[in-house]
């Protein structure tokens, strides 16, 4: 099959602080892509960037795996925690060490709960797969409720026990009196790729990763 070399790439990025990290690091790696930046606060969200080669689609970060999976684009930058909630067919060349935070389960300071106890036990969590599979691997019972937010409003109004949620400064647990019961994982964003763009694009693609790969925070 005869490789397209001139092919503008799409590009899917996270909107957000992932976004700004993001573009820092594409610039070390000698990726101009602060179009995007200034295009997007305008709310644009395809961006062209012709002097790149690049294309790039503002999205949500839950969002960036299905365009790279299913090709309506090349690549894109996710979190491990979306990566790892969604389990889609995808590479994972590059982690980029942008974005940096942990996924934790949270119980209120006043109420811990007894693990032995058997009682009916609730997590709310955005990320309700890992949750499953973490109560799983401990042997815990539970019903997992999905939010799509503010989680650690859950436990204090009853709605559930426990969260697992993504942790950052901790401020947001302090401020309402929650605390850390144990880490779930570690968390970063990575590049991901889709399969038929590394089979039609994998020379551009690989250029790309190692000049990532030189300037990702922590390499
Ligand atoms: C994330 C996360 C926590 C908070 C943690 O929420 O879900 O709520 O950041 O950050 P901290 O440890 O630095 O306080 P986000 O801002 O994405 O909004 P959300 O609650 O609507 O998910």
């Amino acid at each position: 099959m005869k490789r397209d070399t001139t092919r503008v790439l799409t590009l899917a990025l996270p909107r957000g602080r992932i976004l700004d990290e993001a573009l820092v690091l594409f610039k070390k790696a000698g990726i101009d892509l602060s179009p995007a930046a200034t295009e997007n606060r305008g709310r644009k969200l395809v961006v062209p960037i012709e002097r790149e080669g690049l294309r790039v689609l503002v999205v949500r970060d839950a969002d960036v795996p299905a365009y790279v999976e299913h090709g309506a684009a090349d690549l894109g930058i996710a979190g491990r925690d979306v990566l790892e909630e969604q389990g889609r067919d995808l590479y994972e060349p590059v982690d980029l060490g942008i974005g940096r935070c942990r996924m934790v389960v949270a119980e209120p300071a006043g109420a811990p709960v007894d693990d032995s106890a058997h009682i009916h036990l609730r997590y709310a969590t955005k990320f309700p797969e890992i949750t499953r599979r973490h109560l799983q691997a401990r042997g815990t019972v539970a019903e997992v409720i999905k939010l799509y937010g503010s989680i650690e409003i859950a436990p204090l109004v009853g709605l559930a026990d426990r969260i697992v949620d993504l942790v950052s400064s901790g401020e947001t647990l302090r401020q309402h009196h929650l605390v850390e019961v144990e880490t779930i994982l570690e968390v970063s964003a990575r590049l991901c790729v889709g399969r038929a763009a590394a089979k039609l694009h994998g020379t551009r693609i690989d250029d790309l990763v190692r000049r990532l790969e030189r300037v990702a925070v922590g390499a």
